[in-house]
């Protein structure tokens, strides 16, 4: 069943200069039980993308989108209150700012109990405050922490940020949803803590059934954990489809620079050799190229690159470019 399905969703801000379109007619779908990595260099909206699911960008936002159900609902023509009460039920999201998620004044028990819903807990009102420190301490033997006295009766500034980043995973895992956001969960880990919680992410999926969204400006751990990946540049969806597909063989060019500049992808590469680079660096907002954004720093732009490429398709490999690597010896 899908799960989600976003069309053309676009995400503007007024600013002092005029109107920036930091998400450019983005497309994005998961179906149940789904991995999908959302990838990008930093400042790409992905983000933006994740919070406008989710319904926690502020007014100053523009959101519009031409299609954004959730399982076959139209979320477009739901109340503001019903659309944030169903995806407050199915939809978590680990966010990229641990601030935003763990309150630093109470104790992590305290919270970690508040994030469980009433309804998941079966029994007699009077037995409930027990069955929910029972479901808290039962959360965090699933996410790894054994100490589970000592960790419920800390403050979050007491912990590590691998702890903590386990506990904002209990608490998002807390409410069983049916799709988990995870916006770059393991920035600031060292990589063994890294590869522990990625592996934690993988296997709520293939237990649980549960889908995933796995947001990071890391090809290289996404891939290894994903099915499906969507490319983004600046704001514009590139390329998105089978995440072994795209690796072997990437249609847009910034992918295909993506994929080129990471060593384990790169197994031929001489020791010490330089790793490839796009010429120049991601635009400003407010300086876009017109047409395609990558235009200025692809190696394979042409005049018609001034027209904003649309999302073509080959079987499930989407992509926008007007000359997609579609032979391997144009590579
Ligand atoms: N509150 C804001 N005010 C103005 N611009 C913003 C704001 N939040 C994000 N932006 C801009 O929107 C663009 C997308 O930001 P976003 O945070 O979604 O990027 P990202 O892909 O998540 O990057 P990162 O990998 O660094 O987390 C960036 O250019 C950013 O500067
Ligand atoms: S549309 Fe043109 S500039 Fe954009 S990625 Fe394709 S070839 Fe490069
Ligand atoms: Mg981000």
């Amino acid at each position: 069943m899908l799960l989600l399905d976003i069309k053309n969703l676009t995400i503007e801000l007024e600013t002092p200069d005029g109107l920036i379109r930091a998400v450019d007619r983005v497309s994005l779908s998961l179906r149940e039980g789904e991995t999908r990595g959302l990838v990008g260099e930093s400042g790409s909206g992905k983000s933006l993308v994740a919070k406008a699911i989710v319904g926690v960008l502020n007014r100053r936002w523009r959101i519009t989108a031409d299609r954004f159900s959730w399982m076959g609902q139209d979320m477009l023509q739901v109340s503001a209150e019903q659309r944030r009460k169903i995806i407050g039920r199915d939809i978590a999201m680990i966010y990229q700012e641990p601030s935003r998620s763990l309150d630093p004044t109470a104790l992590v028990g305290e919270q970690l109990e508040e994030a469980i819903p009433t309804s998941l807990l079966d029994g007699y009102w009077w037995q409930k405050p027990f069955l929910r420190k029972k479901k808290a301490i039962a959360l965090l033997h699933k996410v790894g922490i054994r100490d589970h006295q000592n960790i419920m009766q800390s403050y979050p500034y007491q912990l590590s940020e691998g702890i903590c980043q386990k506990v904002m995973i209990a608490m998002a895992i807390a409410k069983n949803p049916k799709l988990l956001i995870a916006d770059e969960p393991t920035t600031a880990l060292e990589s063994t803590t890294q590869a522990q919680l990625f592996r934690l992410l993988a296997s709520f999926n293939q237990l649980k059934g549960m889908a995933i969204l796995l947001i990071s400006h890391e090809l290289e751990s996404v891939a290894r954990y994903t099915q499906n990946l969507s490319v983004l540049y600046c704001g514009q969806l590139v390329e998105s489809g089978d995440t072994t597909a795209i690796l072997k063989h990437p249609f847009h060019p910034y992918t295909h620079a993506l994929i080129k500049s990471v060593p384990e992808f790169q197994p031929d590469l001489l020791p010490k050799s330089p790793l490839y680079a796009l010429p120049g660096s991601i635009p400003t907002l407010q300086h876009l190229p017109i047409g395609c954004r990558l235009g200025p720093r692809c190696p394979n732009a042409r005049k018609e690159c001034v027209k904003t490429p649309n999302l073509e398709r080959l079987q499930n490999h989407y992509y926008s470019c007007h000359f997609p690597l579609l032979k391997r010896d144009e590579s």
